[in-house]
């Protein structure tokens, strides 16, 4: 039978510990004069282990060696003795962060009292006090109790045990004498039948798991509601525009929210007539210049189609970073931060069978056939292609006055002649600049 006593003091010279020393040596003393088979009682303190103050908030069990270790030590012992010192009335700050730690190891669960190192394991309760004025030292033994019990632990018994600068001295072990005739009284008749600790994975905490990944990637890339003009997504431009020159800008390092107005179900048709030339066309190597959030990714996992190899790059780091966040579990799938000039930083071990030219040629208007063909056929050696464009015209309402908008619209008709078979689609999304073209290319 294993008795462990654990001081939650981080005090190298503890009233805890040194009282909890003199249990440890009556419980020698008990072995060794009366022979039962109880081993002494194994002794800790929380310099044993030096958990940091509990930090985490993320429920994926994941915690520092220090906690693992001190959970071990939970999980070894048959009955535990807790000496907790007493902090302005409460229990001390030292326990209570061990007893967070334990709940972090056991992802949040939201069974409690069913998942921790101490569930359905008996507790003796002590606490040393210098005080002798009752019920000093005790006060907290209500709400240690309810916190032990939350967590399935089995208070036996709360000891105090006052005037502790007289009485817990060195081999001064009759200080302890009632608290261990209590542990001896309660090991006569106990048969262990606690469990080992497990930390489930049901559904509860991996549902609070990827809650809280939502939340915290909201605060990581800056989450913001989405920016509506005339009831639609939008881009967070200026919406007077007095001077005729005014640009939609061109940028290679843009924010994950500066084009979120296209993460929206009304920019969706945009990239379901992408998805529709995939899947139709069975590809299964495809390669995304200027990705983005690659958001072709959800579509075609939305629509059940998952046998493909992707690699999606763009120069801007922040979508990429969240976006190797969101499909990290995905062998898959591959988002780097590159530039579409720079090859050595592109290539790919798989086969590709199409690239996607999303809002991304007319970066390079005087130069965007070499460009294509340069990637597309020569590089990636693909057979199929997918090229979006804005249209120059759009729906006044979904567009502003005076401003200007890049697009090669107008050369699509040049791959029509080139490349072996050419379609092409309008869609028309309610979002700002939301009519565009298209196209598919065979190679
Ligand atoms: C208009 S957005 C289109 C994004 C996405 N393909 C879509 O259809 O929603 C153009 C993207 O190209 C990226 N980009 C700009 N210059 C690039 C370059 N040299 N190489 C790769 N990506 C680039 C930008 O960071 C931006 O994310």
């Amino acid at each position: 039978m294993k008795l462990i006593g654990i001081s939650f003091s981080h005090a190298e010279n503890s009233l805890q510990t040194r009282g909890l020393e003199l249990l440890r040596q009556r419980s020698e003393e008990s072995v060794t004069g009366v022979g039962d088979n109880t081993e002494p009682m194994r002794l800790y303190s929380m310099t044993d282990f030096n958990m940091p103050v509990c930090n985490s908030n993320k429920s994926d069990g994941n915690v520092p060696e220090s906690v693992e270790k001190f959970i071990s030590v939970l999980e070894e012992a048959d009955v535990l003795v807790f000496a907790i010192s007493e902090a302005t009335s409460h229990y001390s700050a030292g326990f209570k962060n061990a007893m967070d730690w334990m709940v972090v190891k056991s992802k949040f669960n939201a069974k409690l009292g069913t998942d921790y190192a101490i569930t359905r394991k008996p507790i003796f309760v002590v606490t040393f006090t210098p005080t002798v004025k009752e019920p000093n030292g005790a006060r907290h033994f209500d709400m240690t109790k309810q916190l032990l019990e939350k967590l399935g632990g089995e208070v036996i018994k709360s000891h105090v045990i006052n005037d502790a600068w007289k009485t817990v001295i060195p081999g001064r072990t009759s200080t302890v004498y009632e608290l261990f005739n209590d542990i001896i009284a309660f090991l006569s008749f106990y048969m262990p039948d606690a469990p080992s600790t497990h930390t489930k994975d049901d559904n509860s905490s991996l549902r609070w798991l990827n809650d809280y990944n939502d939340w915290d990637r909201k605060w990581k890339y800056e989450w913001k509601p989405i920016h509506k003009v005339n009831g639609m997504p939008w881009p967070r431009i200026p919406t007077e525009i007095t001077d005729s020159d005014n640009e939609v800008p061109l940028k290679e390092d843009y924010k994950l929210r500066s084009m979120d107005y296209l993460d929206t179900p009304e920019a969706r048709p945009i990239f379901d007539k992408q998805a529709d030339i995939i899947i139709e066309n069975n590809i299964k190597g495809i390669v995304d210049v200027g990705c983005r959030i690659g958001i072709i990714n959800d579509i075609l996992h939305e629509r059940g189609y998952t046998d493909y190899k992707y690699m999606g790059f763009d120069t801007s780091p922040q979508p990429i970073a969240y976006v190797k966040e969101v499909w990290k579990d995905y062998d898959n799938i591959e988002y780097r931060c590159a530039s579409m000039y720079n090859e050595k930083d592109i290539k790919v071990e798989f086969d590709v069978d199409c690239v996607i030219w999303s809002g991304v040629l007319l970066y390079d208007p005087d130069n965007h056939m070499e460009l294509f063909k340069k990637l597309t056929v020569d590089m990636y050696n693909a057979k199929h292609a997918i090229i979006q464009e804005p249209c120059k015209e759009q729906d006044p309402k979904k567009f502003l006055k005076n401003m200007k908008l890049q697009t090669i619209e107008d050369d699509l008709e040049l791959y029509a002649g080139i490349y072996s078979d050419y379609d092409e689609w309008t869609i028309d999304a309610d979002v700002f600049s939301g009519r565009r073209k298209i196209a598919h290319v065979w190679i």
